[in-house]
């Protein structure tokens, strides 16, 4: 039987540092772009892919994301005895009913491998997609689908990723191996936020990864890595080990909203793309040349 992604985990646990003071209370996943906050994109994006179990390790401040999937019987019941149907569709929409949402808590923000090894017992034996929501992506289909898909083809590990500018490669884990084709390399090596003059390649991974159930057991034998962190990167390079792992160059534009500057690029172009707000910001943006 082929191996499907039906599970998602989406770590929710991290302190946001670099978005203080609007994460001192709030976890950075809840802050909007536009009119959605970022864990919802993430989530719709999941679903677009065929998940339907979404998990959550949530850490400090959990409520506000707990509550946004969570029914809201005196908003719904407000909007229907107003007849506002098109807000009730949209308050709705947000938790479809074949959806599935799970809560486990990291106790202690110890590092993204770490977030990902709480939800172990609740993906058990199966494949399953980890979404760092303030990465937001933006594709067509969208990227975790185009993922799903390669995985449905390789059945294997398959991690997304981008060319990054070589100043830029302490940000991110860095992949470099053998091309299989212009999208996918077959992952030889894995690191952790190399210096520029040790990276591998520029192949940076974006926060979206489909990885199979072997990986728990080699995040839950890593000691702590860069950063004092038990590190989600550090359990993939262990992985590569004993089974085949690929990079794939995702179709799509990734927004990194855990900082402020790209948080503000996501607000102004996907208000300039939105159907009904596009023009009328299009022709504020303007009048700000003029
Ligand atoms: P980041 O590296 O962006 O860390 O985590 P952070 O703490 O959230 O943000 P900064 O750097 O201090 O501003 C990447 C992802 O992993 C999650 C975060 O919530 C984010 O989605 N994470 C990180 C956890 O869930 N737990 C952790 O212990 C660390």
């Amino acid at each position: 039987m082929p191996m499907t992604v039906t599970k998602a985990i989406f770590p929710v646990a991290g302190l946001g540092t670099r978005f203080l003071p609007a994460t001192k209370a709030q976890p950075k996943e809840m802050l909007p772009v536009v009119d959605k906050p970022l864990i919802q994109y993430a989530v719709e994006e999941a679903y677009a892919a065929g998940v339907r179990e979404m998990i959550f390790v949530t850490g400090r401040h959990k409520r506000a994301i707990e509550d946004h999937f969570d029914m809201t019987f005196e908003l719904e019941l407000a909007l229907e005895q107003a007849g506002k149907r098109e807000l009730l569709e949209v308050v709705r929409s947000v938790k479809p009913d074949d959806m599935e949402c799970i809560y486990v808590r990291q106790a202690q923000a110890l590092g993204l491998g770490h977030a990902v090894l709480c939800a172990q017992r609740l993906v058990g034996d199966e494949p399953f997609a980890v979404l760092l929501a303030d990465d937001l992506m933006v594709g067509e289909p969208p990227v975790l689908q185009q993922m799903v898909q390669q995985f449905d083809e390789w059945q294997a590990s398959i991690l997304a990723v981008q060319e990054v500018p070589a100043e830029h490669t302490r940000r991110y884990g860095i992949v470099a191996g053998r091309s299989v084709n212009e999208r996918l390399v077959d992952v030889a090596q894995i690191v952790e936020k190399p210096a520029p003059e040790a990276a591998p390649s520029r192949l940076g991974v974006a926060g979206r990864y489909i990885l199979t159930p072997g990986v728990m057991r080699e995040i839950a034998a890593q000691p702590r890595g860069v950063g004092g962190e038990i590190q989600l990167t550090d359990g993939i390079a262990s992985l590569l080990r004993r089974e085949k792992v690929f990079a794939y160059r995702y179709q799509g534009k990734r927004y990194d909203c855990g900082s402020k500057e790209g948080f503000l690029q996501a607000n102004v172009e996907l208000a300039l793309q939105h159907p009904e707000l596009g023009a009328g910001f299009r022709a504020f943006l303007s009048s700000l040349d003029a």
